[in-house]
């Protein structure tokens, strides 16, 4: 898709030449005499297109405007709510007719957020995966044109959009792909392809090299599965070496089925979706290679898959992490957390400013955010309001909770350091706690991500969240 900013009054609006042009409405529109401006005005005065936030009007080749299609859609004070449902509204509206070119008028200029949340929701609406079919029924929106009063106010916002658009599809696509074409050393091949742009370098580690790190807790979950791990190491360098990097962690579970601890059949083909974490550090990589910020970015990518067999740790295993504490594996469904603990050790070697872990941690977190705001765990007050302010500026909201000492008392054994399970309450806390224990030479932040990286029932699919989150929280530190 490509994205244009321009600078539009209603005039011309009204001769811009596209499939369908899109007009946002606000409360403060005020009429000037040419024909879209007068259309508008006239619309509003005969009750055709009722004053209410959502009221939408759809007109076939309005004389004297040159859109083959005019929406007008009513946004109330053009917030970030309004607009979301006015432009899924319309693409939805639009779909059946295959538009190429769509244009949006917003007739006052947005907030920076709004008109952020205007691209990627434009994007989200008229995306389709066709990888695995033989039928490829692609995106028809190519082109999309945003007007407003005075673009260049917000020329840097709308690059920022467009890059995490980026960065967004490439983490859907990897996370919708089936496990059999997203498997560790597919996933390793994709970071590897990343280094093809500008300042970023990969580096793929395998069995033998995991071995020789230490890292026992990663190892034991990998090893009931034919497929080999691997252990994948990104670096955006886009600031001197004496630049402190932060530290993206994310979880690369490529198929999750419990292992022996397995879980029921139905609806286990979802976790296909356990690397979610991993592919939003490869999406905020595409976005990064896009943006070519001033900063230091590195990633690691703990993947394999987590399988019953008769080579498979069992409940009652104990293994040694790569920190050189025992863990207990009462569960090993609890495998993201043993696949994370050994990467947040090797994290400690780049002196990292923050580490931010990103995993489809725990079911636990769904029941507790669902699908609204991702969990967020963090001891650093300032870091808490970095994420928060970057949820709200990219529209990825994630949402505090606590990390109070009395929860690790649930992950306490009799056989080694730590157990991977406390027992069902809080299990979204108790499996931070967990993390928390790997996390003491640094500033650390988790986030569990299982309710929103990924959509279930009929629009099933992967969401490429928190990519907008993550691009925010690094640009702000640049
Ligand atoms: N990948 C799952 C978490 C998950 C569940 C993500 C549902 C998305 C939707 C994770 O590895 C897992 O199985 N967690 C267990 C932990 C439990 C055994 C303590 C869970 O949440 O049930
Ligand atoms: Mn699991
Ligand atoms: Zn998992």
């Amino acid at each position: 898709m490509n994205f244009e900013l321009s600078t539009l009054k209603a005039s011309g609006a009204g001769r811009k030449k596209c499939d369908v042009m899109l007009v946002l409405l606000t409360e403060a529109f005020t009429p000037d005499p040419t024909p879209l401006s007068t259309l508008i005005a006239s619309v509003l005065k005969s009750g055709d297109l009722a004053e209410k936030p959502g009221s939408l009007l759809d007109i076939y080749r309005p004389a004297g405007l040159a859109c083959a299609r005019l929406i007008i859609v009513q946004t109330g004070d053009g917030g970030v709510a309004e607009v979301r449902k006015a432009i899924n509204a319309a693409v939805s509206l639009v779909k059946a007719s295959n538009p190429k070119h769509i244009a949006l008028y917003f007739v006052q200029n947005p907030d920076a957020p709004v008109l952020r949340l205007a691209l990627t929701t434009v994007a989200e609406a008229s995306y389709v995966y066709v990888t695995t079919k033989t039928k490829k029924e692609e995106r028809s929106i190519k082109r999309v044109t945003v007007g407003m009063p005075n673009s260049s106010v917000l020329a840097s916002d709308f690059e920022r959009g467009v890059a995490a658009i980026l960065g967004i599809e490439l983490a859907k696509e990897w996370a919708n792909l089936p496990p059999n074409h997203a498997t560790p050393s597919l996933l390793a091949k994709a970071a590897q392809a990343l280094a093809k742009f500008p300042r970023i370098v990969c580096e793929v580690l395998d069995s033998k090299a995991v071995a020789k790190l230490g890292m026992g807790a990663f190892m034991a979950v990998a090893q009931g599965s034919h497929e080999p791990l691997r252990f994948i190491v990104l670096r955006y360098n886009g600031s001197p070496k004496s630049t402190d990097p932060v530290v993206l962690v994310g979880k690369g579970i490529t198929f999750d089925s419990g292992g022996i601890s397995i879980k029921p059949a139905a609806d286990m083909d979802e976790m296909k979706f356990d690397m979610s974490g991993a592919a939003s550090v490869l999406g905020v990589f595409r976005a990064l290679a896009d943006l070519q910020p001033k900063l230091n970015v590195v990633g690691l990518i703990p993947s394999c898959e987590n399988l019953p067999g008769g080579r498979s740790v069992k409940p009652g295993d104990v293994v040694t992490s790569m920190s050189g504490q025992t863990i207990e594996i009462l569960n090993t469904d609890a495998e993201g957390r043993l696949v994370l603990c050994d990467a947040l050790t090797y994290a400690e070697r780049f002196k990292p400013r923050a580490v931010v872990d990103i995993a489809t941690l725990t079911g636990a977190c769904v029941i507790a955010l669902g699908g609204v705001r991702s969990g967020f765990f963090s001891t650093d007050d300032a870091l808490t309001a970095a994420f928060l302010k970057a949820g709200e500026s990219s529209q990825d909201l994630c949402w505090p909770m606590p990390l109070d000492e009395e929860y690790a008392e649930a992950l306490k054994t009799n056989f080694a350091d730590v157990a991977n399970v406390g027992g069902r309450p809080a299990g979204v806390i108790t499996a931070a706690k967990f993390l928390q224990r790997f996390t003491e030479k640094y500033v650390w932040a988790h986030l569990d991500i299982a309710g929103t990286a990924w959509k279930t029932g009929l629009a099933k699919g992967a969401t490429g969240r928190p990519v907008g989150l993550l691009l925010d929280y690094l640009l702000a530190t640049e």
